[in-house]
């Protein structure tokens, strides 16, 4: 074996050590793969990376945004210089404010793919149905997230969209009068606007989303990607088996820490 070769086998052997010591200890190992290995359909897996990826793009909003707000000022007479700020003197301003944009647009596109692959391959059928409707809650919050999130920046396409949404929303039947005052703080845009618009996108919303995301991941784990039981239930079995045999081989050979909680008793109690 060349030195390289060495090198890397001592580095896979030491990262083992590491992992292996810590699985002894919190079980961390196990909790990862719990939570991060789940089957998907063999035919069309990346499809299966919408919703991840709807998932990802959210998150990096709310890291973008937690640092735009270093420097954003939600008042009409310093938002849009505190950007204007954030895009010409700011460090990595520009970036970031950029990523916070892009990543909304991607994002609202991400939402509808992800939604549409799940129409097309039917996974909103039973038992799945409520994770179809969760699904349509977190449309509308980041929507609305969205909508508001225009209006921050007090430029004229931002002023002139806001206008336009809330007169759309105005003749909705029977509530939107009372919702769009309601929303403006008032009968004109103003002020009032610009702080209620701030506190939905930057508190209200954003607080609703995390727990709805939480219930829509929740209902997947139970129930699993649609389509993936057909394919996987044999496959996992198989893969299950291996498994226990490969531990249980791997037990029988090591001299060394045993790492099963029972072996941990029957040492401590002396037995055996
Ligand atoms: C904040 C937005 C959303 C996030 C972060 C999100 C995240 C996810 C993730 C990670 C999955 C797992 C696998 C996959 O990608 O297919 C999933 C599945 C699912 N999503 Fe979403 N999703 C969102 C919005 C929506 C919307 C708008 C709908 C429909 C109205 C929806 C309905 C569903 C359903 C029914 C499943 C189960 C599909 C299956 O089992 O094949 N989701 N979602």
């Amino acid at each position: 074996m060349g030195m390289i070769g060495r090198v890397r086998s001592q580095a896979v052997d030491a990262s083992k050590l590491v992992t292996d010591w810590m699985e002894h200890r919190t079980g961390i190992v196990t909790m990862m793969e719990h939570f991060l290995f789940e089957p998907v359909p063999k035919r069309g897996a990346w499809i299966y990376t919408l919703g991840s990826l709807t998932l990802g793009l959210i998150s990096l909003q709310f890291l973008t945004g937690i640092l735009l707000l270093f420097y954003y000022v939600p008042t009409t007479d310093h938002a849009w210089n505190s950007i204007y700020y954030i895009m010409n003197e700011a460090y990595f301003g520009t970036l970031i404010r950029g990523i916070h944009y892009w990543s909304a647009n991607f994002l609202l596109a991400a939402i509808g793919l992800h939604m549409a692959q799940v129409f097309f391959s039917g996974g909103y059928k039973a038992p799945r149905e409520l994770n179809w409707v969760v699904g349509v809650i977190l449309l509308l919050l980041v929507v609305v997230i969205a909508f508001t999130g225009y209006a921050l920046r007090w430029d004229q396409d931002g002023f002139w969209a806001t206008v336009v949404g809330m007169k759309i929303g105005s003749y909705s039947p029977f509530v939107g009068g009372q919702t769009i005052r309601f929303l403006m703080g008032g009968d004109t845009i103003g002020p009032a606007t610009l702080s209620r618009f701030f506190a939905i996108h930057v508190w209200l919303l954003p607080a609703a989303l995390a727990p709805f995301i939480g219930i829509h991941l929740y209902l997947l784990r139970r129930h699993g990607v649609f389509g993936s039981e057909f394919e996987y239930t044999e496959r996992l079995a198989k893969l299950h088996e291996r498994q226990r045999l490969e531990r249980f081989e791997r037990y029988e050979e090591e001299d060394g820490e045993p790492n099963t909680g029972r072996r941990d008793r029957a040492d401590r109690d002396g037995s055996e």
